[in-house]
């Protein structure tokens, strides 16, 4: 992100917080802050988050956008793809998320369902997210096809991070997990582009990319490119926390890097803990009221 001005003084470091020096951004992260940090060559970095605690210590470590993804129907509810997440189980999630966050840039995503039939829907849900959940802008998928939602959200002042190449909620439709943007799908691809950036998009999301062709669109584009496995030339990178940190389980997609194994540290933490109790050694007096 760009340096402060005036206004916009970076956060002050504390012992918790020994990472926010490296946080050369403004105090809070606006739409703006992405149309300046693409002109200055400043990566942008996301992680999703559904819960007040990664919340926090995404935002302390300097992250500028939260996005409270509908991957939540995942990783949060345990469905087998986003597709039946609601937008009232999405908005608590996001409202724990927005009153976290002291700097980040809270991106509510709209779930499948919630906008697809028009233009007074997908206002509507977009309202719901600002006003219940205090987010700070909405995210959805699709290029040509989302034109006239996007103009219409972005239009009432709602800023829109739109969502082209791999849609997980259209993973039906797509045939599954596919690489999209492929061949003549370079094309489609950077027609969608264009598209959702003439309709307004702050920023676009390219998911499951090729490189050379997430290149091709970022040079094209005035607006950030954020890359969910679309290499390195794009704008910025997000990843679905869980992914990155090692919390989920199972195997995870080729573009995740995993700076963490929170799965076998909590695993470990929990066979203590019980094993501890079974032999009696938790607790000791140390944890006991006299
Ligand atoms: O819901 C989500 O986590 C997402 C990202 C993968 C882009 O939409």
């Amino acid at each position: 992100m760009p340096e402060p001005t005036s206004s916009d003084a970076p956060t002050a470091v504390t012992p918790q917080n020994p990472y926010v020096p490296e946080t050369t951004g403004p105090k809070r992260v606006r739409t703006r802050h992405f149309h300046n940090a693409k002109q200055q060559g400043i990566p942008i970095t996301g992680l999703t988050s559904y819960d007040m605690l990664t919340a926090q210590i995404f935002d302390e470590a300097g992250i500028d956008f939260l996005l409270v993804g509908d991957s939540a129907g995942n990783n949060v509810f345990g469905y087998e793809t986003t597709l039946p997440v609601t937008v009232d189980e999405l908005i608590p999630l996001t409202r724990a998320v927005a009153r976290a966050v002291t700097r980040a840039l809270v991106v509510a995503d709209m779930p499948f369902g919630s906008y697809e039939t028009g233009q007074t829907e997908a206002l509507h849900t977009a309202v719901r997210f600002m006003k219940e959940a205090q987010a700070h802008a909405v995210k959805l998928e699709g290029g040509v096809r989302s034109v006239k939602q996007i103009t219409r959200i972005v239009s009432s002042g709602i800023p829109v991070m739109a969502h082209i190449g791999f849609t997980p909620q259209s993973e039906h439709g797509l045939g599954g997990h596919m690489i999209q943007g492929r061949g003549d799908g370079a094309e489609r691809l950077i027609e969608d582009a264009l598209a959702v950036q003439d309709a307004g998009a702050f920023a676009v999301v390219l998911e499951m990319v090729p490189a050379s062709v997430a290149a091709q669109v970022t040079a094209r584009l005035e607006i950030p490119t954020i890359g969910v496995g679309a290499g390195p030339d794009v704008d910025g990178q997000l990843l679905v926390w869980t992914d990155f940190a090692g919390m989920t389980d199972g195997r995870v997609p080729r573009f995740v890097r995993q700076y963490a194994n929170v799965r076998s540290v909590l695993t470990d933490a929990v066979h203590r803990f019980r094993e501890d109790v079974q032999t009696g050694a938790y607790p000791g007096p140390e944890h006991s009221y006299e």
